[in-house]
């Protein structure tokens, strides 16, 4: 936790997660992002703005792999901003997007949640949501202790990887989950969901919670889970933020073999 620096600035390896999460919107074909902030978290629209001081001073010293790094930010897409006035949790958070949504499909994603996979995690749901003119949620099988950290569904496989939803819970008691599928933080939807999050009561911990609109929308029209291909990592979890340094560390070029010299010299003491 960090009192100045907003949770979504904090680097993956030297991107700010919000970046890491845009760059994959991006790569999955989407050209307008909404970014649904708090009043104190500014920062995180600022970093999309350019700053031409900054650039200039970069290439006057020739530090030109710094100044790609900072150009890459440069709106990368069309970016509106949305205020969550109040923190009354998720669902509360993508409802402050309706007007801008409008009428038509859209996605969510949250930038704990980080991937690296073969085609872009938010890509893969996009390709099952057209298929099968249907919301759909990314899937992933976790440990029985930590059931209770998500949203846990109800699936029934329909094709490889595609399953059907039949319900789901938000942070169950192990004993009361219905399967090992947890929800992870991407999800493509479509406009109807908006009247269920109004219409939506406190759920778990006291939150306005998507999983409980989604589980009313099950009862309207089929609803999917897709599980993804590739790797995720929490960074909202310390371990899981470390681990993404280390996986996506391992994965540049120009970085891997210093760092993987250093990792056997700490793991062989
Ligand atoms: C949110 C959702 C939960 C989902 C999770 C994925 O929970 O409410 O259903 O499984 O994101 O990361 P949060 O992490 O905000 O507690």
């Amino acid at each position: 936790s960090s009192k100045v620096i907003a949770k979504e600035l904090l680097p993956v390896v030297d991107t700010p997660a919000i970046q890491v999460v845009v760059e994959e919107a991006v790569a999955s074909g989407i050209a307008e992002i909404i970014l649904v902030i708090s009043p104190g978290k500014t920062t995180v629209a600022d970093h999309f703005e350019p700053n031409a001081e900054l650039e200039r001073y970069l290439e006057a010293r020739d530090k030109l792999d710094i100044l790609e790094l900072v150009r890459r930010s440069n709106n990368p897409a069309r970016i509106t901003i949305a205020e969550q006035r109040r923190p009354l949790g998720l669902g509360h958070a993508v409802l402050q997007a309706r007007e801008v949504v409008g009428d038509e499909p859209f996605a969510v994603m949250l930038p704990d949640d980080i991937f690296d996979c073969p085609r872009p995690c938010l890509r893969q749901l996009l390709d099952v949501a057209e298929t099968r003119d249907a919301p759909v949620v990314a899937l992933l099988k976790v440990a029985r202790s930590e059931l209770s950290k998500y949203g846990i569904v109800d699936p029934k496989p329909v094709a490889e990887r595609t399953y059907e939803l039949r319900g789901m819970v938000e942070k169950p008691a192990p004993e009361k989950a219905p399967s090992e599928f947890a929800i992870m933080g991407r999800y493509v939807l479509t406009p109807d969901i908006f009247e269920l999050l109004a219409a939506g009561k406190p759920g778990a911990g006291g939150e306005i919670q998507l999983t409980d609109a989604l589980m009313a929308l099950t009862g309207r029209r089929k609803i999917y889970g897709y599980e993804f291909e590739g790797v995720r990592y929490d960074l909202g979890d310390r371990v899981g933020f470390i681990s993404a340094q280390i996986g996506f560390g391992l994965k540049r070029p120009d970085l891997a073999e210093r760092l993987r010299a250093y990792l056997k010299s700490v793991i062989s003491q």
